[in-house]
């Protein structure tokens, strides 16, 4: 039995309905001859729904604690993580200003979906291009420089909360999980696969991570919904170097292989979709009364089905699939998924 390795939870404020419930998929669980559980993080929270903000716990108790008076952040147009981290600044009496990514910044794309709740929530937008959102941490650093002068406390997150300290929120979740599968089973877990949706890294690092610190022995997956295989291996391992020198007093191994991306399954591109993907979010649907998004949790569920089509046995005998939440995000591709309907 390996030794537990000691470590310390950051201080974290309340903001996410946790535990989240993991509920079996009895009919996906029967198509496919093998166990499928859902890890509802899309029951997170309403406004906050989704895995962002069980970073952000993490994330906004720091900048609290620094005494700022803003957050600042980015992301794509209908970005989750945008509006998750609205919402949860509000919680707490904050600004929020957004650096949303789209080709045009003189024609925004129209108030619908995430961006619908974003301006609720009141958070000043400022639209950048893509080339712009390259260079992001220059718009962060004037955003910033501006705001300070007009005598705010601005406080920067990056892209999708993904950092050390966000990861933590998936630490955490391991440790749900842990306890989920042990009221399943007992002491005895049946080998498992946790897979979920890969965007900008820090999902999949905590769920590396806490399945190190907790000595689980999941098999970790990750489904990259943009970019590819080798960019989320350094992203992720990035995030994990910069965790154990943050926070760990001895080092913790964590080899290539612990970090698994399934790749192959853009398909169009990020936040784009192809009918295979929409028919499987609709299938989904009508099978088990689940909604997924379009641009991460239905790509991520597009790979897994896909992959047991080809070999049912290809996680083992028991898959947990996270789902991320994101579901505002299909509000805004309502037409393309009528034609489907
Ligand atoms: C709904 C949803 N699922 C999954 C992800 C991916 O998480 P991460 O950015 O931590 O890789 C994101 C954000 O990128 C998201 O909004």
């Amino acid at each position: 039995m390996a030794q537990p390795i000691p470590f310390q939870y950051p201080e974290r404020i309340n903001l996410a309905r946790t535990p989240t419930p993991l509920e079996k998929m009895e009919r996906l669980s029967e198509k496919f001859g093998v166990e499928i559980f859902f890890k509802r993080d899309d029951y997170t929270g309403t406004e906050l729904s989704g895995n962002k903000v069980r970073k952000l716990e993490f994330i906004l108790h720091h900048a609290v604690a620094l005494g700022a008076d803003t957050v600042i952040t980015c992301g794509g147009a209908q970005s989750n993580h945008c509006r998750a981290t609205a919402f949860a600044a509000k919680r707490l009496g904050l600004k929020v200003v957004l650096l949303l990514r789209t080709p045009d910044p003189d024609q925004p794309p129209p108030p619908e979906a995430n961006i619908l709740l974003d301006r609720l929530a009141g958070a000043t937008i400022i639209w950048i291009t893509p080339e712009q959102y390259q260079q992001r941490d220059q718009y962060f650093a004037w955003q910033a420089e501006q705001l300070v002068a007009a005598g705010a406390c601005p406080y920067i997150i990056p892209e999708g909360g993904s950092t050390a300290l966000g990861a933590w929120g998936y630490v955490a979740t391991v440790e749900e999980l842990v306890n989920d599968v042990t009221e399943l089973d007992g002491s005895d877990s049946v080998p498992t696969t946790v897979i979920s949706a890969v965007g900008s890294g820090g999902t999949t690092a905590g769920l590396v991570m806490g399945n190190k610190l907790f000595d689980s022995g999941f098999r970790v997956v990750g489904v990259n919904v943009c970019d590819d295989k080798d960019y989320f291996q350094k992203v992720v391992g990035t995030i994990l170097n910069d965790f154990q020198d943050r926070y760990l007093a001895q080092p913790v191994v964590v080899t290539p292989e612990d970090i698994e991306i399934l790749d192959g399954y853009v398909g169009k591109g990020y936040a784009l979709s192809q009918t295979e993907e929409l028919e499987a979010i609709r299938d989904l649907a009508r099978l088990e009364g689940v909604v997924l998004d379009p641009v991460y949790t239905g790509k991520a569920y597009y790979a897994m089905i896909s992959e047991l089509e080809k070999n049912p046995d290809c996680f083992g005998p028991r898959i947990i699939f996270i789902h991320t939440g994101g579901l505002f995000g299909l509000f805004s591709i309502a037409e393309q998924m009528a034609e489907i309907l």
